[in-house]
C-alpha cells in the first residue's frame, strides 16, 4: 500500500494552504491566488532551472517552520525556495517586502530606456506593471545609460538589448525547446547581453516562443511589429491542424485582420502550450484557422479592459482586492 505524501501547511499573508513537500513559497501561493501571489519576472512554470535572477519575488519569511520558527534573516526569493511545514510569509503585508521590490524595480530599470509609448510589449508587459506600482518617479542615477543597436535574429525576431533584464528565460526556451541552440547571455555583470554566439539566425521550430516568454519587449515579432498597439486588437483563442505543435494558439485581430500569433498564456502570462514558428508566423490568414471565441485575458491588464472581463470575474477580482487591503490594515494595526 502505497504510504500517503505528509503535506506541508504554510500561511501566506493570513491564508494557510497545504502543499506537497518540495513545492516552492511562490507556487504555494499561486495556489492561494489572488494578490498575495508575488510577482516573478524570470521564473517560469514551464521551463527547467529557471528563476533566482531577477529578485522581484522576494517574501518576507516571518517564521520558518513548526520545528524552528525562527524567521528567516533576509527576504528570500519565493521561487526558489521551499516551503517548511507550519512556515509563515508575508508579502503583500510586509513593509520590507514592498521596499524591497521598490529597490528592485529601480535597478531592473536602471538601464532601461522607458520608451513604453513606442515598444509593442506595452499593455503585457511584466516590467511596466512593476513599474506602476513600485516604480519611483525620479531618477537617482547620473551616469549614462547602456545604449545597444536593435539587432535582427533571424527574419522573425527583433532584439531590443535595452530593454532586456536578463532574465535568461529565451535562453532557457532555445536550450530546452529546440535542438540547437545559437544564442545566450554573453559577457558579464552591467555588459551582459543576450546574443547570437558568431551573428547565427534563430531559425529552428520552436524558437519563436522566446518572444512569448519574455517578460519586456526585448524580444519581439518581426512580423507584427508597430501593426497595432495590442489593445486596439481583439485576441480569440484557435486552433489549427499542425503536425509540429498542439496548433492551440490566440489571434489578435484588428477587424478581419490577424495582426499577430501567439501561444495561449495562464494568469501568470506563462505560456500554456508552446507553439511552432510556422503557426506563429506564417498563419496570418483565417483561412488557417478554425476559431473558438474570444480569448479571456486574465491578467489585470489594458486589455482586458472592455474587452472580455465577464461580470462575475470582476466581482472575484473585487473581493480580492477587498481582502488583501484588510489583511494588510489587519497587519499594521499589530
Ligand atoms: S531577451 Fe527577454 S527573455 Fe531574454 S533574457 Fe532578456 S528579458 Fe529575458
Ligand atoms: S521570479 Fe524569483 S527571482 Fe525572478
Amino acid at each position: 500500500m502505497s504510504e500517503e505524501i505528509k503535506k506541508f501547511k504554510i500561511t501566506i499573508d493570513g491564508q494557510t494552504t497545504e502543499v506537497a513537500p518540495g513545492t516552492s513559497i511562490l507556487n504555494a501561493a499561486r495556489q492561494i491566488g489572488g494578490k498575495s501571489v508575488p510577482p516573478a519576472m524570470c521564473y517560469y512554470s514551464k521551463l527547467e532551472n529557471s528563476g533566482g535572477r531577477c529578485r522581484t519575488c522576494l517574501v518576507e519569511v516571518s517564521k520558518g517552520s513548526d520545528a524552528d520558527p525562527r524567521p528567516m534573516p533576509k527576504l528570500v526569493a519565493s521561487c526558489r525556495t521551499n516551503v517548511m511545514d507550519g512556515m509563515e510569509v508575508k508579502n503583500l503585508t510586509s513593509e520590507k517586502t514592498q521596499e524591497a521590490r521598490k529597490a528592485v524595480t529601480e535597478f531592473l530599470l536602471l538601464n532601461h530606456p522607458l520608451d513604453c509609448p513606442i515598444c509593442d510589449q506595452a499593455g503585457e508587459c511584466h516590467l511596466q506593471d512593476l513599474g506602476y506600482e513600485h516604480g519611483v518617479e525620479n531618477t537617482r542615477t547620473e551616469f549614462e545609460r547602456n545604449t545597444y543597436d536593435a539587432d535582427d535574429l533571424g527574419p522573425n525576431i527583433k532584439l531590443n538589448m535595452n530593454r532586456c533584464i536578463l532574465c535568461a528565460r529565451c535562453v532557457l526556451v532555445a536550450g530546452q525547446l529546440t535542438n540547437q541552440r545559437e544564442h545566450g547571455i554573453l559577457f558579464r555583470g552591467d555588459h551582459a547581453e543576450i546574443s547570437t554566439y558568431l551573428n547565427k539566425a534563430l531559425d529552428n521550430d520552436f524558437i519563436g516562443n522566446v518572444i512569448d516568454v519574455c517578460p519586456v519587449g526585448a524580444l519581439t515579432d518581426r512580423t507584427a511589429r508597430f501593426a497595432s498597439r495590442v489593445w486596439f486588437t481583439k485576441p480569440v483563442d484557435a486552433t489549427c491542424k499542425c503536425e509540429k505543435c498542439s496548433g492551440k494558439a490566440v489571434l489578435w485581430m484588428k477587424g478581419d485582420e490577424i495582426v499577430r500569433v501567439t501561444a495561449r498564456k495562464d494568469q501568470y502570462g506563462e505560456v500554456e502550450d508552446f507553439i511552432c514558428n510556422e503557426c506563429r508566423f506564417e498563419k496570418k490568414d483565417a483561412k488557417f484557422w478554425n476559431i473558438e471565441g474570444p480569448r479571456h485575458i486574465s491578467r489585470h491588464s489594458v486589455i482586458s479592459l472592455n474587452h472580455y472581463m465577464k461580470s462575475d470575474e470582476m466581482e472575484v477580482q473585487k473581493l480580492e482586492n477587498e481582502t488583501a487591503k484588510e489583511i494588510s490594515n489587519k497587519d499594521n494595526l499589530e
